[in-house]
């Protein structure tokens, strides 16, 4: 089994991404939000380009929420920003969610632009479901850091080399991978790494150090959101269901 890391989107221009497990990570912050947009109960999650069409297809759809952020702020006429903490259940249970961030959901769509059958949504918050699940797969593998604006971003190189790790000792791993893994080698404490990351001190800096500390829990949800390409990108959520019926099931379990 191949390992990959993508450091930033721009590298997808060299890679084809057809058999292969896919991965994109946003930790600050599209896949945190979208990880807790769906365990918090959403109906599902459309990723979109522009601001401008998130709110066309609310207009359509009035039970739905036009939600993201640019530059890390707020999007005026917008239900939601892109904070995961702002995701509760009375927010979002059984709403639509036309989703548009700057660096995360455009990584999305440009990875089905490379072959993904499907992707994978990985943060801290659902760490090991994700990395259990390739594992699982035993298939070769590209995680691709969503970053900022084309350049890395050592939060989603933190994510990726944590999850390395979980994989076990016969991946091969390209020089990405191997870069990813000093970067993760590097803190001990993941807060500390989102603190340390450009994005991470510019959320700081307006007011969001709220979303650091959320978006560092690791394996918070057992959660597996899964993108799959059509007309519109749908991303839903398979949560892991107890085998053992005395055990209640996760929200929105669907087994
Ligand atoms: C993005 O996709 O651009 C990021 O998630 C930015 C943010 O923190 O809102």
């Amino acid at each position: 089994m191949k390992v990959d890391v993508l450091i930033s989107p721009s590298e997808l221009s060299s890679v084809d991404l057809r058999g292969m497990a896919v991965v994109v990570v946003d930790v600050l912050r599209a896949t945190s939000t979208i990880v807790t947009a769906l365990a918090n109960g959403a109906a599902e999650v459309v990723p979109v380009e522009t601001p401008e069409e998130a709110l066309r297809y609310r207009l359509g759809d009035p039970a739905a929420l036009a939600c993201g952020a640019r530059g890390g702020k707020p999007v005026e006429g917008f239900g939601l920003g892109n904070s995961p903490v702002e995701y509760t259940p009375e927010r979002v249970e059984g709403r639509r969610i036309y989703l548009t961030t700057t660096n995360g959901t455009e990584a999305i769509r440009k990875a089905f632009e490379r072959g993904a059958g499907e992707v994978l949504i990985g943060a801290f918050l659902n760490l090991s479901s994700v990395c259990d699940e390739l594992r699982r797969r035993g298939r070769d593998i590209a995680l691709i850091c969503a970053g900022k604006e084309g350049r890395a971003g050592l939060e989603d190189l933190v994510f990726c080399g944590r999850c390395i790790e979980r994989l076990g000792d016969e991946a091969e791993l390209t020089d990405g991978a191997v870069i990813a893994r000093i970067a993760s080698r590097s803190f001990a404490d993941v807060k500390e790494a989102l603190l340390s990351s450009q994005h991470g001190r510019y959320l700081v800096s307006i007011g969001f150090e709220r979303d650091i500390d959320f978006c560092a829990r690791e394996d918070l949800f057992d959660l597996l959101p899964t993108a799959e390409p059509g007309d519109l990108i749908r991303i839903t959520a398979s949560p892991r269901c107890p085998t053992a019926p005395s055990q209640a099931p996760p929200r929105g379990c669907r087994a």
